[in-house]
């Protein structure tokens, strides 16, 4: 199985781990990061602000954004990126989804066809409760590509502590697609907390359904899945 699976029962540990990989993809020539926000990525990027970590040659693209916030929106996640990651560690060009685009379609199209211009050399993830990665739902299809996506109620309830009422929640995102993913040539997916633990199971177990879309992982040559998980 191509997936490289540590459990780090210490989060500090674990997030050290992810620092050390980040750092030596880098110093392997990566120049095209993926990335990602949530909960899970907070303390990552606070540790490589610590770091004299250099991107300002890079160029990252972010995973997904909600649609209908802009980047001024605090929970925007073009803003979550500049709050925790880009203004102490500026890339040469970072790019999210226009959360504003009139024309969601068009934005996708838009997205996806940049995207398509650079090979991902590494792509941050997270991994939702019910194993969507981006915001790919179950059920989506592991062809997709960058689309504007229905979050389902969980989802919206699980975001839901960040705003001030569930009915604040965005209905609607925009998210790089299963396919658009595993292009990137390494993934570093991090799975931490009790509540991702049947999901990570569907992808250690080696599972390969579209009602788990974290498990079209496990078709790809290089992925690295750190968790507190034992
Ligand atoms: C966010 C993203 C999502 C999150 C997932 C886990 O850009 O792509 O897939 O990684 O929802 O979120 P947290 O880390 O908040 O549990």
């Amino acid at each position: 199985m191509a997936i490289q699976l540590e459990r780090i029962p210490s989060t500090e540990a674990l997030y050290e781990r992810a620092v050390t990989i980040i750092k030596e993809v880098k110093a392997q020539g990566a120049k095209t990061f993926g990335l990602a926000t949530g909960g899970t990525m907070e303390p990552l990027y606070a540790k490589l602000c610590d770091t004299t970590i250099d991107f300002s040659e890079a160029v990252s693209f972010n995973l997904d954004e909600y649609v209908g916030l802009g980047a001024t929106h605090d929970q925007s996640y073009n803003y979550y990126m500049h709050h925790h990651l880009f203004k102490q560690k500026p890339f040469k060009q970072s790019h999210l989804p226009q959360g504003l685009a009139h024309d969601t379609q068009q934005e996708a199209a838009r997205y996806e066809a940049l995207l398509n211009e650079h090979i991902l050399d590494f792509q941050l993830l997270g991994i939702g409760v019910n194993g969507h990665i981006g915001f790919n739902e179950p059920g989506t299809s592991f062809d997709s590509v960058t689309h504007v996506v229905n979050l389902t109620p969980s989802t919206r309830e699980i975001n839901a502590r960040y705003f001030a009422s569930l009915e604040d929640v965005p209905h609607k995102a925009f998210t790089m697609g299963v396919q658009s993913i595993l292009r990137a040539n390494c993934i570093l997916l991090i799975a931490i907390g009790e509540s991702k633990r049947n999901a990570l199971e569907a992808l250690i177990n080696n599972e390969y359904i579209e009602d788990v879309p974290a498990t079209a992982l496990t078709k790809h040559p290089n992925v690295i899945v750190l968790t507190d998980l034992v």
